[in-house]
């Protein structure tokens, strides 16, 4: 593979690959500590890989107010989702030791700036709703107080959950350019593969050269689907229905935020990082509950000028299966009346399946059904 191969790709946010990893100070054990929460954990692990470039830490507060209030990081990028880290009380030093919750050092952080923030605010600005019902309001009203800001530099990587899956954007980028793939799809998902995720991919897939599927495999809500359930679930029906050498599977690190728009908008940049030219946009993406409309996460795109995200959004409507069709399809291409169509939610298969019930192939293919199945009855 050259350098020209992978300059063919798309650049990545900002222009420059970040790289926060290094080497373990020698003082570490004289610098004070702060555990960091799992979201907190994934995101300093995205920050060292390059995910979240141009963030090489976490944010200060003239990226803060201006990602909450313009969706723009303070040199003029888009930006859509703060990147924080909470704090009870400012350090004392300016270097401090990031650990896990098992009190293990991850990271080093030189510390700019400490301050604080209004979490309704934030809240509503970023999730559109200050309801506590919200799961990720919810999260943002248990953080600590205080905003602790400054450049990371990690030297021992979160262990992946699936090292198999696990690959930086750098890895990304080098497979796409060896597999000669210049336009790439990129598919986030935190679901099994069902019927109209599939058919989203391939409709997708038949327009560039090649396919990302990047299940987020950070934190999600305890009623999504275990993540190793849905990697077998991957796993299979890959094997049984995608082209090999069309497509990647690869694990996201990321913890779900729930923020619906604005986290379509973020999870965009992210796989532009991982050298994504497309990223796919369907219905109520990122989203939970009724907080946002079947379409928000799409109508988000327009508060960006033209090529300001450089990714191009690949917007799906609502798809369903037709019984007339015999296929999936949306309103945009089936003439058919909601009498013939199959409108199956997660919600309702996880229903089912708990209740031992198997979901019709008109949602999910038997295969799957069944790795769904057994992990449920078990
Ligand atoms: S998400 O939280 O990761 O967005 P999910 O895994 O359900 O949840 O969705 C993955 C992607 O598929 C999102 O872009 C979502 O909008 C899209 N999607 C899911 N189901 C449908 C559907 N029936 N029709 C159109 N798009 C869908």
């Amino acid at each position: 593979m050259t350098v020209a191969a992978t300059d063919r790709l798309i650049g990545p946010h900002g222009g420059t690959l970040v790289d926060r990893t290094g080497d373990r100070p020698e003082d570490l054990d004289a610098l004070e500590q702060r555990a960091l929460t799992s979201r907190e954990l994934s995101d300093l692990d995205m920050i060292a890989s390059g995910a979240l470039s141009p963030l090489e830490g976490f944010m200060g507060r003239g990226d803060y107010e201006r990602v909450i209030e313009e969706m723009h990081l303070s040199n003029g990028l888009p930006w859509a989702l703060p990147v924080c880290l909470a704090v009870d009380a400012a350090p004392s030093g300016d270097r401090v030791a990031l650990t896990d919750d098992d009190g293990r050092p991850r990271a080093i952080l030189e510390v700019d700036e400490v301050y604080d923030y209004d979490k309704e605010r934030e809240a509503e600005l970023c999730f559109r709703t200050t309801d506590d019902a919200h799961p990720g309001v919810a999260r943002l009203y248990g953080q600590k107080p205080l905003y602790l800001a400054g450049n990371v530099t990690v030297f021992e990587r979160a262990g992946a959950a699936f090292p198999e899956l696990a690959r930086d954007p750098a890895e990304t980028r080098r497979i796409f350019a060896e597999r000669g793939w210049r336009r790439v799809v990129g598919f986030q998902t935190r679901n099994p593969i069902h019927r109209a995720h599939e058919y989203l991919t391939k409709v997708a897939l038949e327009t560039v050269d090649g396919l990302l599927v990047h299940p987020l495999v950070g934190d999600t809500k305890s009623d999504d689907v275990p993540v190793d359930v849905r990697v077998d679930c991957y796993r299979t029906l890959l094997d049984g229905y995608y082209p090999e050498d069309r497509v990647l599977l690869s694990a996201f690190p990321a913890a779900m935020r729930y923020a619906g728009p604005r986290e379509a908008v973020w999870h965009a940049i992210c796989r532009k990082n991982y050298g994504c030219s497309h990223f796919i946009v369907g219905r109520d993406h990122a989203g939970v509950g009724d907080y946002y409309g079947t379409y928000d996460a799409q109508l988000v795109f327009d508060e960006f000028a033209p090529h300001e995200l450089d990714i191009e959004p690949m917007f799906f409507e609502h798809t369903f299966w037709c019984n007339v069709c015999g296929s999936m399809a949306s309103t945009k291409s089936c003439p058919h009346g909601p009498e013939d169509r199959v409108f199956l939610s997660g919600t309702k298969v996880r229903e089912m399946l708990g209740e031992g019930d198997v979901p019709p192939v008109e949602f999910t293919r038997p295969e799957v059904a069944r790795v769904l199945i057994d992990a449920y009855r078990s």
